[in-house]
């Protein structure tokens, strides 16, 4: 059987590493994995960091589309999918999440009638003004096999009109739902020994065995828009100068080119004179791991690093009106803090209190989701031929 993967943005680059993992130990026989790359993240730290870290193949191909607005980077990559599933013409194109790369493997494909395995289905905001909410109905909706992270995923999927009681064959106007566990899991699982070995960076950072805070900060309406971006560094420059604690923020580059612009001078100016916050470039994956597993508190946009805190058992700040991940907030390790100050400093201020009682039950599979999504995707083909 022979896949084409599809990754362009950070978290999918991460994502597809687990698949990839498991198809090299376990499936090498069974499936033959095309990676393509649409080039939507391509700075150093965005991507190839994490292909050599996680030991993913270098992708067959790179389409190099770059930046742009949506409709100029969404269209590159749908001309060029095409040509490359047409000539390769797999059996399934994997995509993962919810980015633009994911939008325009869903068109490309859907419209040649390649099957789709959607990877990190049925997540819902229930907010269309966000991009991704957009790309993931497209892609769950013209998807064959849609494998879902978390049981809430599952439901949203019913709720649309999916079948769980759908049999194989599958197609895409007869999909199969599948509550599998989280990708992310099984790699948080199998690299966090590997960081503790390779990552330097609490050394770097001079932060081995001391306190400190993580943020990251990405969401487009969180840097696009001055007042929510005040807001929140607002609050980051008050929790520190409070509690004298560092704050490490590894820096989108979206939010390094913003932050200078959408920032009000002062704070801007405060903001590099304060020795407690410490702005850095990404970091690669080991190193985002050893911040998340040895930081106190997580301060996030981030739809990965919310899950992360969880899998690290650190209480998370949603820096957003709403999360996918529900399941983090039911069980009261996550606050919806918004862009909203108080909200933030609060929501603090009741984590340091409480922090210490808070309970983390697995919520995100056993660890091994990537084998259950290659073992349904073989079943899948079998049960085609036999037909
Ligand atoms: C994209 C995804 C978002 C995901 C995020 C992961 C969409 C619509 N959004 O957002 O869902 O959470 O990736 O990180 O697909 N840039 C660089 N170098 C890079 C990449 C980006 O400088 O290697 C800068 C460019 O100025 C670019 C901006 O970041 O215009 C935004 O990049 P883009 O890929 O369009 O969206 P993200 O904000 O990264
Ligand atoms: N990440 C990383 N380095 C960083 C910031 C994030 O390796 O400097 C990882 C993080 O651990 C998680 C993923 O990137 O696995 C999340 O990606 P991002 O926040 O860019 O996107 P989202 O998950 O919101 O789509």
């Amino acid at each position: 059987m022979k896949i084409v993967t599809l990754i362009g943005a950070r978290p999918q680059i991460i994502k597809a590493a687990a698949l990839s993992r498991a198809i090299k130990n376990s499936f090498s026989t069974e499936i033959k994995e095309i990676i393509v790359h649409t080039g939507q993240h391509y700075d150093a730290n965005m991507s190839q960091v994490f292909i050599d870290e996680l030991s993913i193949p270098e992708p067959d191909y790179n389409l190099n589309i770059g930046s742009g607005s949506h409709g100029t980077q969404t269209a590159g990559m749908i001309v060029g999918i095409e040509t490359i599933l047409l000539r390769e013409k797999p059996d399934y194109l994997v995509l993962y999440g919810d980015t633009n790369s994911t939008l325009a493997g869903t068109i490309a494909a859907s419209k040649i009638h390649i099957p789709i395995v959607h990877i990190e289905a049925g997540l819902r905001s229930f907010n269309k003004s966000m991009p991704e909410e957009i790309n993931r109905i497209m892609a769950d909706h013209a998807s064959t096999l849609l494998f879902s992270p978390t049981e809430t995923g599952l439901q949203n999927l019913i709720h649309e009109g999916f079948d769980k009681g759908n049999q194989p064959p599958f197609s895409a106007d007869h999909p199969g739902i599948f509550h599998c566990g989280d990708v992310m899991y099984d790699n948080s699982l199998f690299f966090k020994k590997i960081a503790v070995e390779k990552s330097h960076i609490l050394n770097e950072l001079k932060l081995e065995g001391k306190p400190f805070f993580l943020a990251t900060v990405h969401r487009d309406n969180n840097t696009d828009q001055p007042k929510r971006l005040n807001a929140i560094f607002k609050a980051f420059l008050e929790i520190v100068q409070e509690n004298r604690i560092p704050l490490v923020l590894p820096l989108h580059p979206r939010t390094a080119r913003l932050l200078h612009k959408n920032l009000n001078r002062k704070l801007y100016r405060d903001l590099q004179q304060e020795e407690n916050i410490r702005l850095i470039p990404p970091v690669s994956f080991l190193d985002m791991i050893m911040l998340e597993s040895r930081c106190e508190m997580i301060f996030t946009d981030s739809g990965g690093v919310q899950k992360e805190a969880y899998f690290f058992e650190k209480p998370t700040l949603i820096l957003r009106s709403e999360t996918e991940w529900k399941e983090i907030v039911k069980q009261g390790c996550g606050l919806i803090v918004n862009a909203d100050k108080s909200k933030i400093t609060d929501a603090f201020t009741y984590f340091q209190k409480v922090g210490e009682t808070l309970k983390f039950p697995n919520l995100f599979g056993d660890g091994k989701a990537a084998e259950f999504i290659a073992e349904i995707m073989i079943g899948n083909k079998l049960v085609q031929a036999d037909a």
